[in-house]
């Protein structure tokens, strides 16, 4: 039996091998290069977005939120919140917290805030709070598969 394994036999398993996963290789490239374009969120990619990362890194929003399920789960995933409160929403709940009665009454309307959790005041300006806006609309435009599955995050 030992004697059947030559040398070719050892050649051929090493071309053959080498050969299948080349065409694997070069399948998996091709459909990634097929599939790439609707995956490309860059037109929301704006300097204003860029921007907002920043902000989003430099106030640590991700010490209490998670982004498309990256960060802290201590407050509501904000991948989606751009369609799921609007742009309007958003900015308003960012500037004008904590005692504003605007946001009082959005608060008390919102199924999601009904428990004790709270989010500080970041005293942002209104440039910083669109900036934020427009990477939350930047998140909101990445292809994630339909995650998360409940729309509340
Ligand atoms: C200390 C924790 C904490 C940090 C840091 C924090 N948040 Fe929040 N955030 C919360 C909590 C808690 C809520 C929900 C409050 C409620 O239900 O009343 C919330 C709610 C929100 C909402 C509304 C979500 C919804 O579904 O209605 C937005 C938008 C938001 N935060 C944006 C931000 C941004 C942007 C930052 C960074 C600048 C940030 N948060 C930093 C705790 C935090």
């Amino acid at each position: 039996m030992a004697a059947s394994f030559t040398k070719s036999t050892a050649r051929n398993i090493f071309y053959g091998g080498s050969l299948f996963f080349v065409l694997v290789f070069l399948a998996m490239t091709f459909q990634t290069e097929r599939t790439i374009s609707k995956y490309d969120n860059s037109a929301n990619l704006t300097p204003a977005a860029i921007r907002g990362k920043k902000l989003w890194e430099v106030n640590n929003c991700g010490g209490c939120h998670t982004l498309l399920g990256e960060g802290a789960y201590f407050a509501p995933e904000l991948g989606n919140v751009y369609t799921r409160r609007g742009p309007a929403f958003i900015k308003m709940w960012i500037m004008s917290r904590p005692t504003n009665e605007q946001w009082l009454k959005a608060r008390a309307a919102s199924p999601v805030h009904t428990h004790r959790r709270q989010m500080p005041n970041f005293n942002l300006n209104e440039q910083q709070v669109d900036d934020l806006v427009e990477f939350l609309k930047y998140t909101n435009g990445i292809n994630s598969g339909n995650w998360p599955p409940n729309k509340e995050g």
